[in-house]
Formats: C-alpha cells, sequence, structure tokens
C-alpha cells in the first residue's frame, strides 16, 4: 500500500508527524522556520552556531521537539549544501534523503517543510510553491521503493502511512494547486517505482512470458489497452531481428504493444511512440560476455521497464495525446538454436542486417519496435534502452545519452528531461559514421567497431525510424545505481520514466 500524502497548510506545531524535515542551505545561519528552534529547546540554533551542523549537502542533524504543546515529535534539518545550486532537482533529492531517514527508523509519518532559501538563485521566480512541493512527494515517494523484493529474513519493510507536504501558514490557492502537483508528483513516482521494480526483477524470475504477462497486467490495471504478440504473430509481421535475438533461447519472444487514447477519443495530431529494450537477460549469446558483471544484464530490459512505467502515469494522469508504447521482449542466450556470428537477418521493414557480434542485440529487436512503432501510426518516436557500455564509458553513471533528431525534437526532450529530473545529455548523431556499419553483404551489420560505440548504435537505430522526429536515450549507464548514495539505494534507478511521462503532456513539435 502506498502512502497517503497530503499538503498541510497548518502550523508545524500541529502537525502529527514522527518527523518534521526542515532543508537549509550553507549560508543561512539560523533556524528558518519561526519558533522550530525553540521548540527543541534551542538545540537546533545550538547545533549550527557551533557548527556541528553545516549543512553539507545530504547531512541531517535531528533532535526531539521538548515543547509539550507540539504534536510533532522530532525536527531534522536536512543539508542542502550551497544555495546558488538550489534546484527542483535538489529539493527532491533532498526529499528523498529525509525518506531514506525516515525509512531507517520505520517511521510511520513524515513531514517534508515546503521552503527554499530566500537567496536561492530561482527564489521568488522558477520555483514556485507547486514546484518545490511536487519535487517534494516525488523525493519522499522514492524513498519507498524496497531492493530487497526477495529477503525472507531480516527484510526492512516498510509501510509509511502518510507523508505531509508542510506549507505553513500557506493560503488555500496555495493548497489547492498543491495538492494537485502532489497528486501528479505521487502517480509519477509511483509509476517509477513500479518500473525500479521490474528492472530489479532477476533473470530467472522474468523470463520473457512472464515479463510481457505482467507487463500486460499492470497496464491493464492502469486503464490501458495492450496486445502481447507471441512469436507466431511475430514471425507473421516479419520481424526477424526481433526472432533471431530470441533463438537461442528456450524462451519464445513477445512484443507488448500498449495503446492509450486520451479521455476525448481519438483525434487528428502527433502521436507518441514510446520503445523500450525488453532483453530479460543478455548473455551476450554466442559472442558470450565476460562472467564477471554478467549478473548486472537482468536489468538489461530497463528500458522496456521504463516504457511500461510511463504509460500506467500517461493513463493515470490522462495525457491529452495518443500514446503508443512498444516493447520487444526476448532472452539473448548461447545455444545450438543460436543465431551465429556472421548471420544475415532480414528486419520487419525490409533491411538485411549482418549480425556481427551477438551481444548487440539490443539495436536489433528495437529496430522491428520501432518499424513497429510507425506502423501502428507513431510520428513522434522515442526509445530508451540500455544499449552500449560505450555510452558508460563517454558518459558514466549520472547522466543519460541523448541522441535525436531533428534538432526541434532533441531540445523538447532535453528541456522535458530537465524538468523532470532525469539528467541526459545531448551526444551526435554523426552522419559520418553511417560508414562503419557498411556490410559486404548485407545492407547493414550490426556493430560498427570500438570507437564511437554508442554513436553507432543510435545511427543503426536511426536506420528503422524514416523520417519521423525521433530520440534515443542510452541508459545503460543510468538504469543501474552501483554505489548507494544519501538519496540513492544501491539498485534500480528508474531513469527516464518521468521523462518519458512528461513528453506526453509537452508540446511535440
Ligand atoms: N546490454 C548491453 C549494454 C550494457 C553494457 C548495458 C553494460 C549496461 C551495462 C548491450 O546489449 C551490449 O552488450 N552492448 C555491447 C555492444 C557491442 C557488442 C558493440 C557493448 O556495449 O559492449
Ligand atoms: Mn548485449
Ligand atoms: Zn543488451
Amino acid at each position: 500500500m502506498s502512502p497517503d500524502v497530503v499538503v498541510l497548510t497548518s502550523a508545524i506545531s500541529s502537525l502529527e508527524a514522527e518527523w518534521v524535515f526542515i532543508p537549509i542551505a550553507r549560508d543561512e545561519t539560523s533556524v528558518p522556520v519561526d519558533g522550530v528552534d525553540a521548540a527543541t529547546g534551542g538545540e537546533l540554533s545550538r547545533a549550527i552556531l557551533s557548527g556541528e551542523f553545516k549543512a553539507k549537502q545530504y547531512r541531517v542533524f535531528a533532535t526531539p521537539v521538548t515543547a509539550r504543546d507540539w504534536r510533532a515529535r522530532r525536527i531534522a534539518l536536512v543539508g542542502a549544501g550551497d544555495v546558488d545550486r538550489f534546484d527542483a532537482t535538489l529539493l527532491r533529492r533532498l526529499a528523498s534523503v529525509a525518506g531514506l531517514f525516515a525509512r531507517d527508523r520505520k517511521a510511520a509519518t513524515a513531514a517534508f517543510v515546503c521552503r527554499q532559501p530566500a537567496r536561492a538563485p530561482e527564489a521568488g521566480s522558477g520555483l514556485s510553491p507547486a514546484t518545490l512541493a511536487q519535487a517534494i512527494a516525488e523525493g519522499l515517494m522514492f524513498a519507498t521503493f524496497d531492493a530487497a523484493a526477495y529477503k525472507t529474513e531480516d527484510h526492512d519493510e516498510w509501510e509509511p502511512e502518510r507523508f505531509i507536504v508542510s506549507l505553513p501558514g500557506g493560503d488555500e490557492e496555495t493548497r489547492h494547486r498543491a495538492s494537485e502537483v502532489v497528486r501528479r508528483g505521487v502517480v509519477l513516482s509511483e509509476c517509477v517505482n513500479t518500473s525500479r521494480g521490474l528492472a530489479n526483477e532477476p533473470g530467472n524470475r522474468l523470463r520473457p512470458r512472464e515479463f510481457a504477462d505482467r507487463a500486460a497486467q499492470i497496464v491493464s490495471k492502469a486503464g490501458l489497452q495492450v496486445a502481447v504478440l507471441d512469436e507466431a504473430r511475430i514471425a507473421e509481421l516479419g520481424m526477424g531481428l526481433l526472432l533471431g535475438v530470441a533463438r537461442g533461447s528456450e524462451e519464445p519472444p513477445r512484443l507488448l504493444a500498449i495503446e492509450y487514447q486520451p479521455p476525448r477519443g481519438p483525434a487528428p495530431g502527433p502521436v507518441l511512440g514510446l520503445v523500450g529494450k525488453g532483453v530479460t537477460f543478455d548473455t551476450g549469446g554466442l559472442s558470450i560476455k565476460p562472467s564477471q558483471g554478467m549478473e548486472r544484464m537482468k536489468d538489461d530490459m530497463a528500458g522496456g521497464a521504463a516504457v511500461i512505467g510511463a504509460l500506467c502515469a500517461i493513463a493515470r494522469l490522462s495525457a491529452p495525446i495518443r500514446v503508443i508504447g512498444v516493447v520487444p521482449i526476448a532472452e539473448n542466450m548461447p545455444s545450438g538454436h543460436a543465431i551465429r556470428p556472421g548471420d544475415v537477418l532480414r528486419s520487419a521493414s525490409g533491411k538485411t542486417v549482418e549480425v556481427l557480434d551477438t551481444d548487440a542485440e539490443g539495436r536489433l529487436i528495437l529496430g522491428d519496435a520501432l518499424w513497429y512503432a510507425r506502423q501502428r501510426g507513431a510520428t513522434h518516436l522515442v526509445d530508451i534502452a540500455t544499449l552500449t557500455g560505450a555510452c558508460t564509458i563517454a558518459l558514466g553513471h549520472a547522466v543519460s545519452g541523448l541522441f535525436a533528431r531533428p534538432s526541434k525534437w532533441a531540445q523538447t526532450v532535453q528541456d522535458v528531461a530537465d524538468r523532470a529530473g532525469d539528467c541526459v545529455w545531448p551526444m551526435p548523431l554523426y552522419d559520418d559514421y553511417f560508414e562503419l556499419l557498411r556490410s559486404d553483404i548485407a545492407d547493414l551489420k550490426n556493430v560498427g567497431g570500438r570507437a564511437a560505440g554508442a554513436i553507432t548504435a543510435a545511427i543503426f537505430l536511426g536506420q528503422f525510424v524514416g523520417d519521423r522526429p525521433w530520440a534515443h536515450l542510452d541508459i545503460a549507464g543510468t538504469a543501474w545505481n552501483e554505489d548507494a548514495k544519501e538519496y540513492l539505494p544501491k539498485g534500480p534507478t528508474g531513469a527516464g520514466v518521468k521523462t518519458l511521462a512528461e513528453l506526453a503532456f509537452a508540446d511535440l513539435p
């Protein structure tokens, strides 16, 4: 069960909360909310003045409330670091820090005070109380994700009852507006967590048929239409790339086709096509991967999971345009049935591909899926995939690669991602590199060599999108968090989910 998330404008003293969190920046030398310091017997100001608490980013200083007439039990200051770096993304993280802190202490209730330092660069302009409130709701909700799904002992389960976004002294208009966006934030973060849950599943628990069935169940519950195409239908459609990748596995492939219609029914206008890589486990196939670190390849369906989560949010928030979700699903295994290096496959689009490396499987199944999304009427395409180790080498684990054309569409996706708090960075679809994909025997080969590996992978995908505006998000480095951070535990991150969802509300160029 999800906790209730409410917006309250009452005084902090009256909040029924085990913990009240207050964000504070380094240059704020006194407790920034009236009456709070006195309620702790001056403990907070003592900590600030003595330097015990310097509001270093993500540090928490907690102390009990001693005032008898307060309902709130404990106060915790959450360090924001330098004031000039204060924005919605930071506030979301601070709320996650608070949420994880509350999680550690098994709190049933927690409040987070909606404020920004007076000298924050965007105070009074960019960051409305509504923006702040949404970021807080999302941050708190992200902390409810449980990555230990299969623990039967010492399982740190946490089922908080209530989160409060506190706007002390706010007027009714502000409260109303904040409540609306808080609901939006809750829906988005629940869908991010759904996506994280899928990406966290081990390869044996989530094989292609199981993934397709579970995904179909999840999206149906959100009110979406969904079709699960089986291997016979996939063959009928001529999807030789998807069939080829699945051949080595005992599990047949699936293709998930999800459809969202806006409440007003079909209308002319843009149709957003979201396509996500759904490789339930990537051994590399006959071009097998080294065993060191291969376990990570259970999340090679994180892109597909992102599409599923995003479509749930799109339906629950009633986006104004039609959206199609396509997830090609396969397991990449070596066996006597597996495709061999040098094999030639024929895609549904008619293009033939020489498979020189069976480990470059994501681009193959996405090629057929992008073609299918076009067939279904998508006018604007976005694909998302844990596609290349090369993207991680280029950009690391903090930021996803964004490859897109034309530049207006690239800008739209970039802006939406920035607002959503998904870090993406533009990468070039440099035309000359198409040469690297020329095959002697077929239209294309599926690898372009080590140099510019993330770019040639993107250019390969670009061969299947026609002239539609198209964006490709490479989340190989960002889908999984390897090193626990104060605001994000180890495990699946849900990278890209909010961006995909928010795109359905953007002006599509
Ligand atoms: N799923 C991998 C990419 C990946 C690697 C994701 C590491 C997350 C972490 C993809 O299918 C793959 O194997 N790509 C190859 C492509 C190469 C053979 C051209 C790669 O990046 O090594
Ligand atoms: Mn691979
Ligand atoms: Zn892969």
